[in-house]
């Protein structure tokens, strides 16, 4: 089909040129004896003149239409089109497909519904803004294949159809024909597999791996993602975070044009938990924790005396829009947190006031001000209770107080390395030992002397990429030995059968000269959302799940035909 150019590449030097060109209607609009057409392809918008003595074919929103006519410089630019200096007079215009209303407006703006957008996909996905993710998320992947082929890593494909394995999350399973009642897992990611492609003497893999985890959905999470997976042979920590870092650098180059300045700092989860609250912690901005227990040593309130945990935010210059119903919402947030609630005082007229007052000490009172160095117009919110609950709170609270404070400038990048997480942790339901990241981590040398006696006190080679409070990726040094392998699994519950029945072949695996490896994995769709400058993770993948998990397009998931099941041998109670 002919065309001569792509909107974007028409400026003042074409002025004169001839020119055919293919899109959609954006717009039109009719002023008189002309008509506007704003076309818009692939690369963006031009505006195309039509002088009525011009017949050409009724053109409505969203016919796809092929112009021809010659370049003209614009009376007024429009700065906010790459084409904007020139205009395209047309002498004939060719209609290629007519488009019914469409359900949604086709513009960067829109108050469409998200489950109307997911619906209308291919719709909403002709947006220029969505176009743009897509770009960017484009550029992500060539620059990684080209970044990892220079570095000698090979990208290989691992199976879909896998073997249910322990990566925490819940895995779907995929019922077989063949062996009824068996069931394929797919995978939660290709962990086990690029281990052993270790083992098999590649020495350096990566693959762009689709991963799969029934897990409550949010704003950063799909059950159907990306990962830039990675693993490497013989490099210690800081030789591939090195590494990492570099491809990191790459990728915000090529993406945002930002350079980024390596090395990465590195914080210990210790410091990131005590200062932020989080293990993601985004550093752009203050209101950290403090750790304020020792002022309340004598104290006569007795939910603080029994406290674990207790600490404070001070966020400056709210006390005046800190109404009761604000309070309110404190409370409730803390609440959800587990915790009976929380303390929130005021600094006015250099007082402290709020009803919690009177449970305090002169002494607490200026030991808070002094340590805290309380300002008049600051509120202090102070969380007791156990310390698994009561960081997380004021990690949160820091967080919504730093968004709606507008403390985080808009285009800035904070990137770091979180480092030393603790290797178990409790699950918070069942009160077992589980893997924070997978069974496969590591445990730090000088901490193996724990694994028998106190198993939570062990930190591992573990480490997470945070860009913007985002974890990005993550990953470990892994453990080649066998017997420190089969420790782990000891540690975690799993009796020589389940170890036998569920890993094996892994454990088998590592007794034929298994390399020192390390390795990890980058969230793509994270990346994408990070760089391309969206904070929901729908945007920056073609066909997503909504939040209850259903693609709005195909209705998925579906009912399926008896037929379907009976082939499969599977019943349903009810
Ligand atoms: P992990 O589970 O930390 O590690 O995942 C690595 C990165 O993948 C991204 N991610 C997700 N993105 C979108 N939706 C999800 N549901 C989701 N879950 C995870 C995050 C995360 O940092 N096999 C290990 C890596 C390794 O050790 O090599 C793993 O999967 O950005």
């Amino acid at each position: 089909m002919e065309r001569s150019h792509y909107s974007n590449e028409l400026g003042l030097a074409n002025v004169g040129e001839k020119v055919t060109l293919i899109g959609w209607v954006s717009k039109r609009r009719n002023l008189g004896s002309l008509l506007f057409i704003d076309l818009r392809d692939r690369f963006g918008l031009i505006q195309i003149v039509v002088n009525d003595n011009v017949e050409i074919p009724d053109v409505r929103n969203e016919y796809v239409i092929q112009v021809k006519g010659e370049v003209a410089k614009r009376a007024v630019a429009n700065p906010k089109l790459k084409s904007g200096e020139i205009e395209v007079i047309a002498s004939e215009v060719v209609l290629l497909n007519t488009a019914k209303t469409t359900p949604l407006i086709i513009a960067d703006e829109t108050d469409a519904l998200e489950d109307t957008r997911l619906k209308y996909r291919y719709l909403d996905l002709r947006r220029p803004c969505m176009q743009h993710y897509f770009d960017v998320r484009d550029t992500i992947k060539m620059t990684t294949h080209s970044f990892m082929h220079r570095h000698h890593f090979i990208e290989i494909e691992t199976p879909m159809l896998c073997a249910s394995s322990p990566e925490g999350a819940k895995e779907y399973l995929v019922p077989s024909r063949v062996h009824k009642g068996q069931f394929y897992a797919l995978p939660q990611s290709p962990q086990m597999f690029k281990q052993l492609l270790m083992v098999a003497g590649f020495e350096r893999y990566y693959q762009i791996a689709r991963c799969f985890r029934d897990e409550d959905l949010r704003a950063d999470r799909q059950p159907d993602f990306t990962q830039i997976d990675v693993e490497t042979s013989f490099l210690d920590q800081n030789q591939f975070l090195t590494l990492m870092e570099e491809l990191i650098k790459d990728i915000f180059k090529a993406t945002i044009n930002y350079d980024v300045k390596l090395p990465l700092r590195q914080m210990t989860y210790k410091e990131a938990m005590d200062r932020f609250g989080s293990d993601k912690p985004d550093t752009r901005f203050g209101i950290e924790l403090n750790n304020i227990k020792n002022i309340f040593k004598d104290t006569t309130f007795a939910g603080y005396q029994t406290a674990e945990a207790i600490k404070a935010i001070v966020v400056n210059g709210v006390a005046d829009q800190t109404s009761r119903k604000v309070i309110d919402g404190l409370t409730l947030e803390a609440k959800k947190f587990g915790l009976g609630g929380l303390t929130v005082l005021k600094k006015e007229n250099g007082e402290l006031t709020g009803s919690f007052v009177k449970f305090l000490s002169e002494a607490e009172i200026k030991a808070l001000n002094e340590r805290l160095a309380l300002k008049d117009n600051d509120i202090l919110i102070i969380a007791a209770g156990n310390d698994n609950r009561v960081t997380p709170l004021l990690g949160a609270l820091r967080l919504k107080y730093g968004r709606e404070l507008g403390l985080i400038k808009e285009g800035t990048y904070d990137l770091l390395w979180v480092i030393d997480f603790p290797m178990f942790e409790r699950d918070v339901e069942s009160g077992a030992i589980v893997a924070t990241h997978h069974p496969f981590t590591r445990p730090r040398d000088e901490d193996v002397k724990y694994l028998d006696t106190d198993p939570t006190k062990v930190l591992s080679y573990a480490y997470d990429i945070v860009i913007n409070g985002y974890e990005a990726g993550g990953g470990t040094l892994r453990i080649y030995n066998q017997d420190m392998q089969r420790k782990i699994f000891e540690v975690l519950g799993l009796s020589d059968e389940e170890i036998k029945e569920r890993f094996g072949y892994f454990v088998d695996a590592l007794q034929y000269g298994t390399p020192p490896h390390a390795g990890m994995a980058f969230g793509l769709d994270r990346l994408a959302m990070i760089l391309g400058g969206t904070d929901n993770i729908r945007d920056v993948i073609a066909f997503p799940k909504n939040l209850a998990a259903v693609d709005p397009m195909t209705n998925a998931p579906t009912n399926v035909t008896q037929a379907q099941l009976d082939e499969l041998g599977i019943k349903f109670d009810n």
